[in-house]
């Protein structure tokens, strides 16, 4: 048994030098210790061992085991830390500090990335649309059905102008209501319907760090028709940022509250450096919060005068927020949000369109 033993050691020893991942190493760990590995194979023949010397092997095999569970311990972590590491320098090594590349100028990143999803969504029948920058509160909240004083309005605390109910906007969302009556004759007349992308600028009081900024890009999109339901809207996303990431991209929906949607809902696409497995990029529950999104809310609707009772005209439709400044995060592996903002052409100059 002793020999038997030393043999296991030298098979783990060269197994585990050629572990590259965790997930080969999980492997590893189980053939030595799930039900069917080589520690309870030992624990077998520990019963055909004569009674005296049972305790003597007893003891050598819980070290081995107890050797090995700590060498997987520590593999384990090293592992842990060197996929952290490669998470980190993820989606082609990006580095600010590079000098520049492209000597005849090149685009913005958000620019790039904004571009390409207005390619996309063209494609799919949305008309792009431009909207402004200063907003009123009417726009911004009232006719997303936020009243005043509702506590929704805290999380979009931003910027008022000195010129009464006058602010910069907060996302995209305010520019629906416009939307809605400029398209809403040709929807009801003309049997259109209203499929619309509308990229900008936006701005929230942030305090600034790494991942937060007081000025980021959102790029919002309606679609409104007769019998508009949420696998339209689940179809459109998923059809988009399969070309975005240019691979099948899988989405799950979780309820989600804003409210000017019913139901409203934040979608999630499966972990693109993982592909679902768990890993640090995507906190290890193998999903990247992407998209929140819903159902328009009647109310919204209405204020934009569209009609969802009186029939034939009972319309429905769904809304989207994408956020372009995290897309084009994750899509080029930009770690801090502050790039985009700093005009350092070192950084920026990196990126060119596919
Ligand atoms: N406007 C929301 C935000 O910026 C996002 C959103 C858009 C949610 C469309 C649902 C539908 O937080």
């Amino acid at each position: 048994m002793k020999t038997k033993i030393q043999e296991l050691k030298q098979k783990f020893n060269i197994e585990l030098a050629d572990v590259r991942d965790t997930k080969t190493l999980e492997e590893l760990r189980l053939s030595f210790f799930s039900k069917k590995g080589y520690i309870s194979a030992l624990m077998k023949e520990l019963g055909k061992v004569p009674a005296e010397q049972k305790k003597e092997f007893g003891q050598i095999i819980n070290g081995f085991k107890q050797e090995l569970s700590d060498r997987f311990d520590e593999a384990r972590r090293e592992l842990v830390e060197r996929e952290e590491e490669l998470a980190v320098n993820c989606a082609e090594a990006y580095d600010e500090s590079m000098p520049t590349v492209n000597p005849g100028g090149s685009y913005h990143p958000i620019t790039l990335i904004q571009r390409e999803l207005e390619d996309i969504f063209r494609s799919m029948g949305f008309d792009v649309e431009d909207y402004n920058e200063i907003v009123d509160d009417y726009h911004c909240f009232e006719a997303l059905n936020i009243p005043k004083f509702h506590p929704a309005r805290d999380m979009q605390d931003t910027y008022y102008l000195d010129t009464p109910n006058q602010l910069l906007k907060s996302h995209t969302s305010a520019a629906q209501n416009h939307i809605m009556m400029k398209y809403g004759r040709a929807l009801k007349e003309q049997n259109r319907p209203i499929r619309a992308v509308f990229p900008g600028r936006c701005f929230r009081n942030e305090a600034i760090d790494a991942c937060h900024e007081n000025t980021f890009f959102q790029m919002e999109g309606i679609m409104i028709d007769k019998d508009i339901s949420i696998s339209n809207l689940i179809y459109f996303m998923k059809t988009m940022l399969s070309e975005v990431f240019e691979r099948d991209i899988t989405v799950r929906l979780r309820p989600g509250f804003f409210p000017f949607v019913e139901p409203g809902f934040e979608l999630d696409i499966q972990c693109l450096i993982c592909g679902g497995d768990g890993c640090p990029s995507c906190k290890n529950s193998g999903w990247l919060e992407l998209c929140p999104c819903g159902m328009i809310h009647p109310n919204v609707l209405k204020y934009g005068g569209i009609n969802t009772e009186e029939e034939p005209y009972q319309y429905t439709g769904f809304a989207f927020g994408l956020g372009l400044t995290r897309l084009a995060m994750m899509k080029y592996g930009i770690k801090d949000i502050r790039v985009f903002n700093e005009a350092d052409l070192n950084a920026l100059s990196q990126f060119v369109s596919k």
